[in-house]
């Protein structure tokens, strides 16, 4: 039953790895985001066009996008890649990327056709695989502080610098994803974050031409019934659960929680990296994303269906979380594997 479908981003090999202090190198990067792709995860978070002086394990970001695009990577189902890019000079890294491989991808109207036709374009022109289709992430605040900390900018300007990403993106065939941080709590202002002030920035965001907003709970500060209160005020504010993900990381282990709250208000986009890798370095003390195993393994308990597959996710998260040094947080990949 389509009602049952859910989707999961795994946002892993970049807000997994981005907070990372020790350089990753590149082939462990490619390599985590080849064994995701072929485990039914359908979108993957990839990279970063930020710039290097801040974020630097991003700084590769490029070679990433270069490997993708030049290979075939096996996968289980169409997959959509995507990048953040904060202001047209991300953009124009990533475009000038793109135009050197400009049949390597499909382009969000020719996935959208193949969707529609419930066919790949792969069955459709007869070609081996199916393309991958790529996705530009903007990234706004709901707090004037942590616009400050995280663009440098206060928010009007953020979002005036992304009205040209966004077109940019579009004019290339790309899918477009905007999030809003600190959505349920603010590292410098606070927990109480105005409801309002989100659903106003989602509205904008979705009139500028993105096709999906992503309420980031970057502090893991939401409970369930703020969680409601906010789904409530979007609704109210006319910002539909089909344009909605939630991306929730864990630091107080209420990401489940409020993500039946979230799947109760009808949204079916869930982001979630493996292992329970991540954190934002703008935002001191949080922690990771909600484990992609937990997830996983949450939703399907419920009768609805990922399509990953989570024995596959579970060996990844205790091979990545080696890889990188970090704890393994994520309770259900550790049973998986019984460790
Ligand atoms: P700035 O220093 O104000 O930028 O940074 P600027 O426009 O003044 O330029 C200064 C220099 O940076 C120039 O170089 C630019 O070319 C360069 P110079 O002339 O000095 O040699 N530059 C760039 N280089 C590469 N890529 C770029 C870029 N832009 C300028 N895109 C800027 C402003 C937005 C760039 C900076 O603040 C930045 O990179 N911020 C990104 C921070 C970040 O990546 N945060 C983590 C991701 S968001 C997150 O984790 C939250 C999320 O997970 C959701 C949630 O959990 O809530 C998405
Ligand atoms: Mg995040």
């Amino acid at each position: 039953h389509l009602d049952n479908r859910v989707k999961i981003v795994e946002v892993g090999p970049r807000d997994g790895l981005q907070n990372e202090k020790k350089s990753i190198p590149l082939a462990t990067k490619i390599d985590l985001i080849e064994r995701l792709a072929r485990t039914g995860l359908s979108s993957i978070e990839a990279g970063a066009f930020v710039s290097p002086k801040w974020v630097p394990q991003m700084s590769n970001s490029g070679q990433i996008l270069e490997h993708i695009l030049q290979r075939d990577i096996p996968s289980r189902t169409p997959l959509t890649f995507s990048f953040l890019a904060p202001n047209i000079t991300g953009m124009n890294d990533a475009g000038a990327i793109f135009a050197r491989h400009p049949t390597a991808f499909e382009t969000e109207t020719q996935r959208a056709a193949s969707a529609a036709a419930g066919k790949t374009t792969a069955e459709t022109t007869g070609q081996a695989g199916s393309k991958p289709a790529f996705e530009i992430a903007v990234f706004a605040a709901a707090t004037e502080s942590f616009s400050q900390r995280n663009l440098n900018c206060d928010m009007a300007t953020a979002l005036a610098r992304f009205a040209p990403v966004i077109q940019a993106a579009k004019d290339g065939g790309l899918r477009v994803r905007a999030y809003i941080s600190v959505v349920l709590g603010c590292p410098f202002e606070g927990r109480d974050v105005d409801p309002h002030r989100v659903a106003e920035l989602a509205t904008d965001l979705l009139e500028m031409g993105a096709d999906e907003i992503a309420l980031g709970d970057t502090t893991g500060m939401g409970t369930a019934p703020r969680t409601r209160a906010l789904l409530a005020c979007l609704r109210s504010a006319g910002v539909l659960p089909e344009d909605l993900a939630m991306h929730f990381h864990d630091t107080y282990g209420q990401a489940l929680v409020n993500t039946a709250v979230a799947l109760e208000h009808g949204i079916r986009t869930f982001d979630a990296a493996v292992g329970g890798l991540g954190g934002c370095p703008y935002s001191p003390g949080a922690t990771g994303n909600v484990a992609t195993e937990d997830v996983v393994y949450f939703l399907e308990s419920l009768g609805m269906r990922t399509g990953v597959d989570l024995d596959a996710v579970a060996d990844i998260g205790a091979w990545i979380t080696r890889e990188v040094g970090k704890p393994h947080e994520s309770s259900v990949g550790k049973a998986v594997i019984g460790a």
